[in-house]
């Protein structure tokens, strides 16, 4: 099968960008990860990336002035390197239409929360904060809102009496590991197809 060009953008540690490598240098994951891209110049990701050997790029926002000119810079980047899908692995920034439109259907993002149960930048703390029983996350087609686009998998993550914060977190983003490579693949596949806030998954030819 064709290998899929996607760069992966990231925010900070990278743990779901180090699940995507190792799952594509083993040989599960039928995608080539061009290139990694961070809003932030301290991002253990772009470490991990390096150390594979993949362009890693710190694109500062503040210089740029605006958000549209942030993507401006992001894009051109993702030019250079031919991409076809952007991930978002815990890139903590709205997408603005620019980039929307130009990836229309080709960008996902995971989400550490049920959507469209606690969106935003603390899916774990919000969802233990509010006492739920049961969590987990979600991958879904990126579009002008946040967090609301067309959901491809979720997956739970129940709370149990004894789980501290840290517990449910790090069996949540385990979870993550597993599910995002997973929607990753059904992309290459060609095996999602979006009807509306739908993504039906097309059986295996
Ligand atoms: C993950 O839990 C991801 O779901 C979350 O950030 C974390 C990044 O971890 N994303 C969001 O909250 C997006 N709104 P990682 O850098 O170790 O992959």
């Amino acid at each position: 099968m064709k290998k899929t060009s996607i760069a992966v953008l990231i925010s900070g540690s990278g743990t779901n960008l180090q699940s995507i490598i190792d799952k594509m240098e083993s040989g599960h994951l039928p995608v080539v990860v061009r290139c990694v891209i961070s809003d932030r110049e301290s991002a253990l990701g772009l470490e991990r990336a390096r150390k594979h050997g993949i362009s890693a790029y710190f694109v500062d926002p503040k210089p740029c002035g605006s958000r549209d000119a942030h993507e401006v810079a992001i894009l051109e980047i993702l030019d250079k390197h031919d991409v076809e899908l952007v991930v978002l692995a815990g890139y903590m920034r709205l997408l603005t239409g620019r980039m929307i439109g130009r990836y229309r259907n080709r960008i996902i993002n995971i989400h550490p929360a049920l959507l469209p149960s606690f969106p935003g930048t603390d899916g774990y703390g919000d969802a233990w904060r509010y006492g739920v029983k049961v969590s987990g996350c979600t991958v879904h087609f990126v579009d002008e809102g946040c967090d609301t686009g067309p959901i491809i998998l979720q997956r739970v993550n129940p709370i149990e009496p004894d789980d501290t914060f840290e517990s449910f977190r790090e069996r949540g983003l385990k979870i993550e590991h597993g599910v995002l490579p997973e929607a990753i693949r059904l992309y290459c596949e060609g095996r999602l197809r979006i009807e509306g806030r739908k993504v039906q998954i097309l059986p295996k030819e």
